[in-house]
């Protein structure tokens, strides 16, 4: 089943290696009920800071009626903020770490990923930046939504659909709806995690319905992932000023965000531009291949919607949260089983 192309294109996201993509085959049942529960044609999203530091999210509108009522802020450890954005909203969101913004808060921030142009954003983030990408309403009453690792990695994040009283979704199954990726090592669990002893939830779901998480990724090749040439801080080694490769036991820094092969290198190969851009014509590369294996639910390259997007009936609400901890979800290839 193939859907028009969605035109992810806009002039904000110059620096991004999104193309425009068909949505095909997925995971979740297309179950078309009408909307119900949503109130003043809006959806809230709410924003949850779960790192051990301040992170500053930001938000960029790429299509729809209605942006958010904020653009960027300051989210402290441990609090969250609600952002309502129009039904039909599409855009992303993301997490900037180590902002300052030395001339207030209305010119340049100084962040060491995500930087937007100021504490409200005013344009998509610098990469390397974990996104969560929604299309609140992609036609035939469903939406979208999806990490990605195509903008390169700065941390984890979770998605967790609120059903926001609209049946169709009420009827999904919370294990199938919530990914995760966490790819740092800071707050990663060992192949023995299990969030549900003591009745206790975690990404919305709980014994009864436990999420599939991936149980090959250990602490650590979470460590390791980021191939060495991609890594904004590269550590500098002994040697004659000659890194090895691959990097061995060069020790890298816990906060090690990560560049996409194609922001590293801007070619048509990595990017899926010019030569590569139509469907087919783009293959996986060594840095969507690291970034898919420690993420498995998160689109790794352009081309990679079929096993990273999330389709469901439309009108939900969302929890975006910032490292949420636990392991990474590998729901998408498990239920292809
Ligand atoms: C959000 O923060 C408020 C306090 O500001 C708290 O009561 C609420 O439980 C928090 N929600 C989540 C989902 O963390
Ligand atoms: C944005 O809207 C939400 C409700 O949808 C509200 O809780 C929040 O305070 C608003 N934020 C701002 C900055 O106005
Ligand atoms: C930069 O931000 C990251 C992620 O929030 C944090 O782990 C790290 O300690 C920060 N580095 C500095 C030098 O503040
Ligand atoms: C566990 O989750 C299911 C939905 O998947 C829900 O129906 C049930 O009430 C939950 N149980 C508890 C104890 O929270």
């Amino acid at each position: 089943m193939g859907f028009g192309p969605l035109s992810w294109a806009n002039t904000l996201l110059s620096t991004t290696c999104f193309a425009a993509f068909a949505l095909s085959e997925h995971h979740i049942e297309r179950v078309i009920a009408p909307r119900q529960g949503t109130s003043g044609g809006t959806l809230d999203l709410y924003i949850i800071n779960e790192c051990q530091d301040t992170i500053w999210p930001g938000l960029v509108t790429q299509g729809g009626s209605t942006g958010p009522n904020a653009t960027g802020f300051k989210l402290d450890p441990g609090n969250n903020k609600t952002v309502h954005v129009g039904a039909d909203w599409q855009g992303r969101i993301w997490g900037r770490t180590n902002c300052t913004f030395p001339n207030g808060p209305g010119s340049n921030g100084a962040c060491k990923t995500g930087e937007c142009g100021a504490l409200d954003c005013r344009q998509a983030g610098n990469p390397p930046a974990t996104l969560a990408e929604f299309t609140m309403d992609g036609g035939q009453d469903q939406s979208f939504y999806d990490i990605s690792l195509v903008d390169g990695y700065n941390l984890p994040l979770a998605i967790v659909l609120l059903p926001n009283g609209v049946q169709a979704l009420q009827k999904l199954d919370p294990s199938g709806t919530n990914p995760s990726c966490v790819g740092s090592i800071g707050d990663f669990a060992g192949s023995d995690f299990n969030p549900y002893t003591n009745n206790q939830q975690f990404l919305g779901t709980n014994s009864s319905s436990p999420i599939d998480f991936d149980n090959k990724v250990t602490a650590d090749t979470v460590s390791k992932w980021c191939p060495w040439d991609c890594q904004v801080d590269t550590p500098t080694s002994q040697g004659d000023g000659v890194y090895p490769y691959p990097d061995g036991n060069v020790a890298r820094p816990a906060f090690n965000p990560c560049n996409s092969a194609c922001q590293r290198y801007h070619s048509d190969q990595y990017c899926c531009t010019g030569a590569n851009e139509a469907r087919g014509s783009c293959q996986p590369n060594y840095y969507s291949k690291a970034a898919k294996s420690i993420c498995p639910d998160a689109y790794s390259f352009p081309q990679d919607d079929q096993s990273s997007t999330f389709i469901v009936p439309k009108g939900a609400e969302y929890q975006v949260i910032f490292c949420p901890g636990g392991r990474s979800t590998n729901i998408i290839a498990s239920n292809k089983k």
